[in-house]
Protein backbone atom coordinates (compact mmCIF):
# COMPACT_ATOMS: atom_id res chain seq x y z
CA UNK A 1 0.00 0.00 0.00
CA UNK A 2 2.76 2.05 0.12
CA UNK A 3 4.93 1.51 -2.85
CA UNK A 4 6.94 5.04 -3.61
CA UNK A 5 6.12 6.29 -0.53
CA UNK A 6 8.75 7.90 2.28
CA UNK A 7 8.12 7.75 5.94
CA UNK A 8 9.63 8.68 9.01
CA UNK A 9 9.02 7.41 12.06
CA UNK A 10 10.40 8.68 15.13
CA UNK A 11 11.49 6.86 18.32
CA UNK A 12 11.44 3.96 15.54
CA UNK A 13 14.33 1.62 17.48
CA UNK A 14 11.89 -0.45 19.99
CA UNK A 15 8.37 -0.75 20.92
CA UNK A 16 5.62 0.32 18.32
CA UNK A 17 7.63 2.31 16.07
CA UNK A 18 9.82 -0.07 15.26
CA UNK A 19 6.99 -2.66 14.50
CA UNK A 20 5.88 0.69 12.47
CA UNK A 21 9.30 1.25 10.49
CA UNK A 22 8.57 -2.83 9.72
CA UNK A 23 5.25 -2.51 8.40
CA UNK A 24 5.85 0.53 6.40
CA UNK A 25 9.04 -1.49 4.64
CA UNK A 26 6.92 -4.40 4.25
CA UNK A 27 4.19 -2.50 2.42
CA UNK A 28 6.81 -1.16 0.49
CA UNK A 29 7.89 2.39 1.65
CA UNK A 30 11.61 3.56 2.29
CA UNK A 31 11.66 4.29 5.73
CA UNK A 32 13.29 6.54 7.96
CA UNK A 33 13.96 5.35 11.21
CA UNK A 34 14.59 7.89 13.56
CA UNK A 35 15.33 6.96 17.37
CA UNK A 36 17.47 8.80 20.05
CA UNK A 37 17.97 5.85 21.73
CA UNK A 38 17.50 6.27 25.00
CA UNK A 39 16.30 5.16 27.83
CA UNK A 40 11.98 5.24 29.41
CA UNK A 41 13.08 8.15 31.41
CA UNK A 42 15.05 9.94 28.14
CA UNK A 43 18.93 9.82 29.83
CA UNK A 44 21.56 9.19 27.64
CA UNK A 45 21.59 8.57 23.91
CA UNK A 46 23.21 5.79 21.50
CA UNK A 47 22.59 5.29 17.46
CA UNK A 48 22.61 1.63 17.88
CA UNK A 49 18.79 0.96 17.72
CA UNK A 50 17.94 2.68 15.02
CA UNK A 51 20.91 1.17 13.40
CA UNK A 52 19.80 -2.25 14.07
CA UNK A 53 16.16 -1.91 12.82
CA UNK A 54 17.65 -0.77 9.66
CA UNK A 55 19.32 -3.68 9.38
CA UNK A 56 16.43 -5.62 10.12
CA UNK A 57 14.62 -3.79 6.55
CA UNK A 58 17.36 -4.04 4.56
CA UNK A 59 17.91 -8.19 5.69
CA UNK A 60 14.17 -8.75 4.21
CA UNK A 61 14.47 -6.49 0.90
CA UNK A 62 13.68 -3.37 1.85
CA UNK A 63 15.14 0.37 2.16
CA UNK A 64 15.85 2.33 5.02
CA UNK A 65 17.86 4.48 6.80
CA UNK A 66 18.96 5.11 10.40
CA UNK A 67 18.93 8.75 11.83
CA UNK A 68 19.51 9.11 15.82
CA UNK A 69 18.77 12.96 16.10
CA UNK A 70 16.07 14.63 19.32
CA UNK A 71 12.83 14.85 17.93
CA UNK A 72 12.89 17.64 21.21
CA UNK A 73 14.72 20.24 19.96
CA UNK A 74 13.70 22.29 16.87
CA UNK A 75 17.19 22.06 15.05
CA UNK A 76 17.68 18.62 15.34
CA UNK A 77 14.17 17.53 14.66
CA UNK A 78 14.63 19.65 11.13
CA UNK A 79 17.87 17.27 10.69
CA UNK A 80 14.82 14.41 10.98
CA UNK A 81 13.21 15.42 8.44
CA UNK A 82 16.11 16.62 5.98
CA UNK A 83 17.46 13.02 6.23
CA UNK A 84 14.19 12.02 4.58
CA UNK A 85 14.95 14.60 1.47
CA UNK A 86 18.86 14.26 1.14
CA UNK A 87 18.48 10.41 0.59
CA UNK A 88 15.08 10.14 -0.92
CA UNK A 89 14.23 12.85 -2.47
CA UNK A 90 10.54 13.15 -1.19
CA UNK A 91 8.75 12.60 1.90
CA UNK A 92 4.67 10.94 1.94
CA UNK A 93 4.17 10.45 6.11
CA UNK A 94 5.39 11.54 9.05
CA UNK A 95 4.60 9.29 12.01
CA UNK A 96 5.30 11.28 15.55
CA UNK A 97 5.53 7.99 18.08
CA UNK A 98 9.05 8.94 19.65
CA UNK A 99 7.99 9.11 23.41
CA UNK A 100 9.59 9.62 27.46
CA UNK A 101 7.80 8.94 31.19
CA UNK A 102 8.25 10.52 33.98
CA UNK A 103 5.72 9.42 35.84
CA UNK A 104 5.01 11.36 39.49
CA UNK A 105 2.28 12.28 41.61
CA UNK A 106 1.23 16.04 40.66
CA UNK A 107 2.05 17.47 43.99
CA UNK A 108 5.62 15.97 43.88
CA UNK A 109 6.07 16.65 40.00
CA UNK A 110 9.32 18.85 39.29
CA UNK A 111 9.50 21.92 36.71
CA UNK A 112 12.06 19.56 34.94
CA UNK A 113 10.05 16.50 34.89
CA UNK A 114 6.95 18.42 33.28
CA UNK A 115 9.16 19.71 30.90
CA UNK A 116 11.21 17.05 30.18
CA UNK A 117 7.92 14.90 29.12
CA UNK A 118 6.62 18.61 27.34
CA UNK A 119 9.44 18.36 25.11
CA UNK A 120 9.65 15.40 23.60
CA UNK A 121 5.69 14.24 23.27
CA UNK A 122 4.44 17.90 22.36
CA UNK A 123 7.18 19.93 21.48
CA UNK A 124 8.72 17.05 19.92
CA UNK A 125 5.57 16.34 17.84
CA UNK A 126 5.31 20.05 16.44
CA UNK A 127 8.85 20.23 15.73
CA UNK A 128 9.27 17.38 13.27
CA UNK A 129 5.80 18.38 12.21
CA UNK A 130 5.98 21.29 11.36
CA UNK A 131 9.91 20.92 9.31
CA UNK A 132 7.53 18.29 6.91
CA UNK A 133 5.07 20.96 6.89
CA UNK A 134 6.61 23.36 3.64
CA UNK A 135 7.27 19.95 1.55
CA UNK A 136 3.63 18.55 1.96
CA UNK A 137 2.11 21.80 1.30
CA UNK A 138 4.40 21.99 -1.90
CA UNK A 139 3.86 18.53 -2.84
CA UNK A 140 -0.10 18.99 -1.96
CA UNK A 141 -0.18 15.85 -0.09
CA UNK A 142 1.13 14.44 3.21
CA UNK A 143 0.39 12.13 6.30
CA UNK A 144 0.69 12.94 9.30
CA UNK A 145 -0.30 9.82 12.46
CA UNK A 146 0.96 11.23 16.30
CA UNK A 147 0.64 8.82 18.90
CA UNK A 148 -1.80 10.14 22.00
CA UNK A 149 -3.21 8.00 25.29
CA UNK A 150 -5.96 7.27 26.68
CA UNK A 151 -3.89 8.49 29.70
CA UNK A 152 -4.70 11.91 28.25
CA UNK A 153 -7.84 11.48 26.70
CA UNK A 154 -9.13 9.73 29.39
CA UNK A 155 -6.83 10.33 32.79
CA UNK A 156 -4.49 8.35 34.90
CA UNK A 157 -2.75 8.71 37.70
CA UNK A 158 0.40 9.90 38.03
CA UNK A 159 1.06 11.51 34.95
CA UNK A 160 0.26 15.25 34.73
CA UNK A 161 3.14 15.87 32.07
CA UNK A 162 2.54 12.78 29.98
CA UNK A 163 -1.39 12.95 30.25
CA UNK A 164 -1.40 16.88 28.84
CA UNK A 165 1.02 16.54 26.43
CA UNK A 166 -0.99 13.78 25.10
CA UNK A 167 -3.75 15.65 24.77
CA UNK A 168 -2.56 18.80 23.43
CA UNK A 169 -1.16 16.92 20.44
CA UNK A 170 -4.48 16.02 20.17
CA UNK A 171 -5.07 19.43 19.68
CA UNK A 172 -2.29 19.95 17.36
CA UNK A 173 -3.32 16.85 15.09
CA UNK A 174 -7.14 18.56 14.48
CA UNK A 175 -5.54 22.15 14.07
CA UNK A 176 -3.10 20.61 11.19
CA UNK A 177 -5.93 18.56 10.02
CA UNK A 178 -7.72 21.76 9.54
CA UNK A 179 -4.47 24.35 8.83
CA UNK A 180 -3.25 21.87 5.59
CA UNK A 181 -6.76 20.35 4.35
CA UNK A 182 -6.44 22.78 1.40
CA UNK A 183 -3.07 21.30 0.42
CA UNK A 184 -4.52 17.50 0.93
CA UNK A 185 -2.12 17.21 3.76
CA UNK A 186 -3.95 14.69 6.37
CA UNK A 187 -3.51 14.15 10.11
CA UNK A 188 -5.09 11.63 12.40
CA UNK A 189 -3.89 10.11 16.25
CA UNK A 190 -3.66 6.80 18.03
CA UNK A 191 -3.71 5.78 20.92
CA UNK A 192 -2.28 2.43 21.30
CA UNK A 193 -2.40 -0.15 24.14
CA UNK A 194 0.82 -2.46 23.69
CA UNK A 195 3.39 -3.98 25.96
CA UNK A 196 6.04 -2.26 25.52
CA UNK A 197 9.16 -1.03 28.27
CA UNK A 198 6.52 2.07 28.66
CA UNK A 199 4.49 -0.31 30.53
CA UNK A 200 6.46 -3.33 31.13
CA UNK A 201 7.36 -2.16 34.81
CA UNK A 202 4.28 -3.27 36.06
CA UNK A 203 5.22 -5.85 39.50
CA UNK A 204 4.54 -9.51 38.92
CA UNK A 205 5.04 -10.94 42.67
CA UNK A 206 1.88 -12.29 43.29
CA UNK A 207 -0.34 -15.11 41.13
CA UNK A 208 -3.23 -12.38 39.76
CA UNK A 209 -0.17 -9.93 39.13
CA UNK A 210 1.07 -12.75 36.69
CA UNK A 211 -2.42 -13.08 35.41
CA UNK A 212 -2.95 -9.53 34.94
CA UNK A 213 0.17 -9.21 33.16
CA UNK A 214 0.20 -12.45 30.81
CA UNK A 215 -3.15 -10.53 29.53
CA UNK A 216 -1.47 -7.18 28.92
CA UNK A 217 1.13 -9.21 27.18
CA UNK A 218 -1.28 -10.00 24.39
CA UNK A 219 -1.35 -6.55 23.23
CA UNK A 220 1.21 -6.60 21.00
CA UNK A 221 2.91 -3.39 19.62
CA UNK A 222 2.95 -5.54 16.50
CA UNK A 223 -1.22 -5.15 16.38
CA UNK A 224 -0.95 -1.27 16.01
CA UNK A 225 0.94 -0.86 12.77
CA UNK A 226 -1.53 -2.02 10.20
CA UNK A 227 -3.75 1.06 11.22
CA UNK A 228 -0.53 3.47 11.04
CA UNK A 229 0.51 2.19 7.31
CA UNK A 230 -3.07 2.33 6.36
CA UNK A 231 -3.63 6.14 7.42
CA UNK A 232 -0.19 6.84 5.60
CA UNK A 233 -1.28 5.10 2.36
CA UNK A 234 -3.88 6.76 -0.59
CA UNK A 235 -6.26 4.30 0.63
CA UNK A 236 -7.03 6.97 3.58
CA UNK A 237 -7.16 10.14 1.25
CA UNK A 238 -10.39 10.71 2.86
CA UNK A 239 -10.07 10.23 7.10
CA UNK A 240 -8.51 13.40 8.55
CA UNK A 241 -8.47 14.83 11.64
CA UNK A 242 -9.56 11.37 13.31
CA UNK A 243 -8.38 9.80 17.06
CA UNK A 244 -8.40 5.96 17.13
CA UNK A 245 -7.63 3.45 19.41
CA UNK A 246 -5.88 0.37 19.19
CA UNK A 247 -6.08 -2.62 21.94
CA UNK A 248 -4.97 -6.01 20.04
CA UNK A 249 -7.97 -6.82 17.45
CA UNK A 250 -9.55 -4.10 18.83
CA UNK A 251 -9.90 -0.60 17.04
CA UNK A 252 -11.79 2.21 18.48
CA UNK A 253 -13.10 5.22 16.64
CA UNK A 254 -12.62 7.58 19.67
CA UNK A 255 -14.95 10.49 20.47
CA UNK A 256 -14.33 13.94 20.36
CA UNK A 257 -15.47 16.92 22.91
CA UNK A 258 -19.34 18.12 22.02
CA UNK A 259 -21.40 20.11 24.02
CA UNK A 260 -23.41 17.69 26.03
CA UNK A 261 -25.98 19.66 27.64
CA UNK A 262 -27.42 23.61 28.20
CA UNK A 263 -29.04 25.23 30.65
CA UNK A 264 -29.86 28.69 29.67
CA UNK A 265 -32.10 31.27 32.17
CA UNK A 266 -33.62 34.42 31.43
CA UNK A 267 -32.04 37.69 32.59
CA UNK A 268 -28.87 35.65 33.12
CA UNK A 269 -27.46 34.03 36.00
CA UNK A 270 -26.43 34.88 39.45
CA UNK A 271 -23.90 32.02 41.26
CA UNK A 272 -26.92 31.05 42.83
CA UNK A 273 -29.08 30.28 40.61
CA UNK A 274 -25.91 28.64 39.30
CA UNK A 275 -25.96 26.31 42.27
CA UNK A 276 -29.48 25.52 42.93
CA UNK A 277 -30.71 25.54 39.05
CA UNK A 278 -27.47 25.14 37.11
CA UNK A 279 -25.76 22.32 38.18
CA UNK A 280 -28.36 20.09 39.19
CA UNK A 281 -29.82 20.35 35.70
CA UNK A 282 -25.86 19.30 34.54
CA UNK A 283 -25.08 16.96 37.26
CA UNK A 284 -26.86 14.40 35.53
CA UNK A 285 -24.28 14.21 32.32
CA UNK A 286 -21.17 14.78 34.90
CA UNK A 287 -18.17 12.59 34.20
CA UNK A 288 -17.00 10.36 36.80
CA UNK A 289 -13.32 10.61 37.60
CA UNK A 290 -12.29 7.83 35.69
CA UNK A 291 -9.08 6.48 34.34
CA UNK A 292 -8.36 5.09 31.67
CA UNK A 293 -8.32 1.24 33.20
CA UNK A 294 -11.86 1.82 34.42
CA UNK A 295 -13.31 2.85 30.80
CA UNK A 296 -11.45 0.40 28.93
CA UNK A 297 -12.11 -2.63 31.98
CA UNK A 298 -12.37 -5.69 29.69
CA UNK A 299 -9.77 -8.01 28.67
CA UNK A 300 -7.88 -7.05 25.61
CA UNK A 301 -8.65 -9.92 23.04
N1 LIG B 1 2.84 1.23 25.06
C1 LIG B 1 1.64 1.72 25.28
O1 LIG B 1 0.73 1.03 25.77
C2 LIG B 1 1.34 3.15 24.93
C3 LIG B 1 0.12 3.67 25.37
C4 LIG B 1 -0.21 4.96 24.99
C5 LIG B 1 0.64 5.70 24.20
N2 LIG B 1 1.84 5.18 23.80
C6 LIG B 1 2.71 6.02 22.97
O2 LIG B 1 3.23 5.26 21.88
C7 LIG B 1 4.53 5.75 21.54
C8 LIG B 1 5.54 4.61 21.53
O3 LIG B 1 5.63 4.07 22.83
P1 LIG B 1 6.31 2.66 23.18
O4 LIG B 1 5.39 2.01 24.14
O5 LIG B 1 6.69 1.95 21.94
O6 LIG B 1 7.59 3.17 24.00
P2 LIG B 1 9.15 2.84 23.88
O7 LIG B 1 9.78 3.45 25.08
O8 LIG B 1 9.34 1.37 23.63
O9 LIG B 1 9.59 3.61 22.56
C9 LIG B 1 9.81 5.00 22.51
C10 LIG B 1 11.03 5.26 21.67
O10 LIG B 1 11.21 6.69 21.55
C11 LIG B 1 12.60 6.96 21.60
N3 LIG B 1 12.81 8.36 22.01
C12 LIG B 1 12.65 8.90 23.25
N4 LIG B 1 12.97 10.20 23.25
C13 LIG B 1 13.32 10.52 21.96
C14 LIG B 1 13.73 11.73 21.33
N5 LIG B 1 13.83 12.87 22.02
N6 LIG B 1 13.99 11.70 20.00
C15 LIG B 1 13.88 10.54 19.29
N7 LIG B 1 13.52 9.36 19.85
C16 LIG B 1 13.24 9.35 21.18
C17 LIG B 1 13.16 5.96 22.59
O11 LIG B 1 14.56 5.78 22.42
C18 LIG B 1 12.33 4.71 22.30
O12 LIG B 1 12.96 3.83 21.37
C19 LIG B 1 4.83 6.86 22.56
O13 LIG B 1 4.50 8.11 22.00
C20 LIG B 1 3.91 6.54 23.71
O14 LIG B 1 3.63 7.67 24.49
C21 LIG B 1 2.21 3.92 24.16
Amino acid sequence: MLEGKVVLVTGAGGGIGRDFALAMAAAGAKVVVNDLGTSLKGEGASSAPAEQVVKQIRAAGGAALANADSVADWASANRIVQAALDSYGRLDAVVNNAGILRDRFFFNMSVEEWRAVIDVHLNGSFYVARAAAPHFKAQESGAYIHMTSTSGLVGNLGQANYAAAKLGIVGLSKSIALDMAKYRVRSNCIAPFAWSRMIGSIPTETPDQQARVAKLKSMETAKIAPLAVYLASDAARDVTGMIFAVRANQIFLMAQNRPLRSVHREGGWTPETLAWHAMPALRAHFYALERSQDVFSWDPF
